[in-house]
């Protein structure tokens, strides 16, 4: 399975894993061929990759959660960022009359289930590209997020009592959005200082609105309130730096950061996981916490299963295994000799094994 520039698409490509709509609708089945109308119609939603069959390589994406738990939270994302948008938009409640309390029972089923995959899979890299399109941005980031984000708790050594306060947090840390319109939110900028002053308030709003609902952690609430702020005191919206900012915040900040680079956003450019990771290390002690960053990086895999990378040795392979305590030395099969010749014979290299060969560069 490879994953493929929407751009890149041609009739005939078979689709490799189902991707769906953020209200759990299936958009296109795996093992669907391709035709010129499917192409159409994933380049208007801005859906930017997806996974096709490659017939030369079998890999299977071993996946930090399954499909059914990711639609479902998905769903949940979507239900309750639109039910707090109509209420402050079409009823024009005040954010402190905003009620959620009947909503929580089903985000805190969201959680658990969320942490049963998590626990469940502690051998899997998040090596998952995320297929969604413009539309959906926010529900699978909140989602991705909170995956990511309990991911890196369990490396910090969280028990799951620890990882549900925090997972709710990350869960509902960009409620506070379902105030700005999409013009505005167009002009949040990742790593720029100059931020609309509509989106300042998106931490606020989303903290008083977490904060107001009964059986709910205040930490929780402060994940949602700290989460665009820097270590070195130059985030918003109120500038606390290092100690001041709770661990959970400064988790839900760079797997905030990574899953907007790695799955692209309208409004910044996709880039490789490997790309994402050297841009965030680049930002330690500035933007993000150094043991945070850490943790984190242990359960990204730099170059996700279907990658097709360029070894030392001058042969070309792709990626068909990931491996944990390996983020950077996967299993790969060799698709050309150093003279690009294709294989007759299929080569597979176990890169946790060879310090003499590494990957010097990603082609797609
Ligand atoms: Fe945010």
């Amino acid at each position: 399975m490879k994953c493929l520039p929407v751009t890149k698409l041609e009739e005939g490509m078979v689709v490799g894993k189902t991707i769906y709509t953020s209200d759990g609708r299936p958009l296109l089945r795996r093992g669907t061929v391709l035709e010129r109308r499917h192409i159409e119609r994933l380049k208007n939603l801005g859906i930017p990759v997806i996974y096709v069959e490659e017939n030369l390589v079998r890999a299977e994406v071993e996946e930090a959660i399954m499909d059914g738990v990711r639609v479902s939270a998905v769903q949940e994302a979507r239900r309750i960022i639109l039910k707090v948008r109509k209420e402050l938009k079409f009823y024009n409640k005040k954010v402190s009359e905003v009620d959620l309390s009947d909503d929580m029972e089903r985000v805190k089923g969201v959680i658990d289930s969320l942490i049963k995959e998590v626990l469940k899979t502690k051998s899997a890299l998040f090596s998952f590209i995320d297929i969604r399109g413009v539309d959906d941005f926010l529900y699978s980031h909140m989602v991705n997020v909170t995956v990511l984000g309990m991911m890196t708790g369990l490396s910090l050594g969280y028990k799951p009592d620890k990882l549900f306060l925090l997972g709710v947090g990350l869960f509902l840390h960009d409620i506070g959005k379902a105030i700005i319109d999409d013009v505005v939110l167009a002009n949040q900028k990742l790593f720029d200082r100059e931020t609309n002053p509509m989106i300042i308030k998106h931490p606020l709003i989303g903290y008083e609105l977490i904060k107001g609902i009964p059986g709910v952690s205040l930490l929780s609430a402060h994940v949602a309130y700290q989460h665009h702020e820097r270590v070195d005191g130059e985030g918003y919206p109120r500038g606390l730096s290092g100690s001041e900012i709770h661990e959970f915040a400064k988790i839900a900040s760079v797997v905030n950061a990574y899953d907007i680079l790695v799955s692209g956003s309208p409004f910044h450019p996709r880039v490789k996981p490997s790309e994402a990771v050297d841009m965030i290390k680049g930002k330690v002690r500035s933007f993000f916490d150094k043991d945070v960053v850490e943790a984190l990086l242990k359960n990204i895999a730099l170059y996700p299963v279907g990658s097709v990378v360029k070894l030392s040795t001058g042969e070309l392979a792709m990626v068909s295994q990931t491996k944990k305590g390996f983020p950077d030395r996967p299993i790969v099969r060799i698709l050309k000799d150093q003279e690009d010749r294709d294989l007759d014979v299929s080569v597979e290299i176990d890169l946790s094994f060879r310090d003499d060969i590494s990957i010097v560069g990603v082609i797609e």
